[in-house]
């Protein structure tokens, strides 16, 4: 975490409660991040397992800028390569997700099997001396795997996983429906205009405010709590419920709340730097978060049931995830059409100011109730640390 060689540099206030708007919107400051921090020493989630059931099945994925593949290998084993031929690193798949029983380059066809080996090459007697197959398989970042979500890192520096989680396992098997056992719904991508951060930011004041969806479930007198930690992880958790006698649904269902075994109607994990775990009532949700550009974050959701659902809390869980937070939903293009205003307005002097829940303007909160704004200052204090950005004298 050596100090920022980005020149101007930035002059990070001394006030906790202050991020400076610059930051969103230098290049400089884009290319740091992405060395830093997505191409660095932190771990980044890609895929679940229950993604991938079936022997062959994969996905492609980017961590920053870097094109990765996640694959099922013939012994039912999760692969993460990435996504370069070890000839002349043509990206091998471009297909979104599908079931390959090996992967194909197209440029000179050499074939990779599902655990990456090279496999076949077209071979020819003048091959180089020393060339064999066993030297070019696909190259892999490191690797681990919690409760069936797949961590990735590019960095050797990289913690442990349990030291990058920081004792967060529990809240990401409660989020993720209390044992992991999930089954895949579907998908959908969303892609804003916005520099990463603002998304990294998304703080749970807004929830009630800019979303009517969360007014209806009574976010704003609900007795939620927040939580945060010093590695830039925090999360909520709350009871939210239909009040009684609501009326701007005609038919209430879509967010009736089942529950199954989960003590709480909603539940949320956001660890740094971008991946967020999402239970709102019966929606279970993994939100794959990366940087495209500057101004460009590509969010990719994907929705989950469990393994022993029926098929009709099945079809429920459908509904709710595609009418409530999903495209044609509630809450999404609302976050997504304010994103990219917060993005086109922080090309401006000064600060973003936090002040929801904050007791001193210089300390390190530690208590967060529901809609506190607070609680995002350990995450940005994280970030500040990270990028070796320096503290003003106060
Ligand atoms: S670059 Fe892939 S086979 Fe040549
Ligand atoms: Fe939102």
């Amino acid at each position: 975490m050596g100090q920022s060689p980005i020149s101007p540099a930035i002059a990070w206030p001394a006030k906790s409660t202050q991020v400076p708007k610059e930051i969103f919107v230098r290049q400089d400051v884009y290319a740091e991040e992405i060395k830093r921090i997505f191409h660095g020493p932190e771990w980044s989630p890609v895929a679940h397992a229950s993604e991938i059931p079936n022997v062959g099945d994969f996905k492609t994925c980017y961590l920053g800028e870097t094109p990765l593949l996640v694959a099922r290998d013939e012994d039912g084993g999760i692969q993460v390569f990435y996504n370069t031929c070890s000839h002349r690193g043509t990206q091998v798949e471009t297909a979104v997700s599908g079931n390959r029983r090996n992967f194909e380059c197209p440029y000179h066809r050499w074939v990779f099997d599902l655990k990456g080996n090279l496999t076949a090459c077209p071979l020819r007697p003048d091959d180089a001396v020393n060339f064999t197959k066993e030297k070019y398989p696909l190259e892999k970042p490191r690797v681990a795997i919690v409760h069936g979500l797949i961590f990735v890192t590019m960095s050797p520096e990289a913690p442990s996983i349990e030291t990058f989680l920081d004792g967060y396992e529990d809240k990401l098997l409660n989020v993720m429906g209390g044992d992991g056992r999930l089954k895949l719904l579907g998908y959908h991508k969303l892609q804003l205009n916005a520099n990463w951060k603002t998304y990294h930011d998304n703080d749970a004041w807004h929830a009630p405010l800019l979303h009517l969806a969360f007014r209806m479930l009574n976010w704003q007198g609900g007795k939620g709590r927040q939580f945060a930690n010093d590695r830039g992880h925090r999360g909520f958790e709350s009871a939210l419920a239909l009040p009684k006698g609501q009326t701007l649904l005609k038919d209430a269902s879509l967010i009736e709340y089942r529950g199954g075994n989960l003590e709480r109607g909603s539940c949320s994990l956001h660890l740094f730097p971008l991946f967020s775990a999402v239970k709102h009532l019966d929606t279970i949700g993994l939100r794959f978060v990366n940087p495209s550009a500057l101004d460009r974050t590509d969010i990719h959701y994907a929705y989950f049931g469990r393994e022993d659902d029926s098929e009709e809390m099945l079809r429920h869980r459908v509904r709710q995830s595609s009418n409530f937070l999903g495209p044609c939903g509630l809450v999404s293009m609302e976050d997504a059409a304010v994103f990219q205003r917060l993005h086109v307005g922080s090309h401006t002097p000064g600060m973003q100011v936090f002040q929801k829940g904050v007791r001193d303007e210089y300390a390190m909160p530690v208590e967060f109730s529901q809609n506190d704004e607070s609680v995002n200052i350990l995450s940005w204090e994280y970030y500040r640390k990270v990028m070796g950005f320096a503290k003003e004298a106060a």
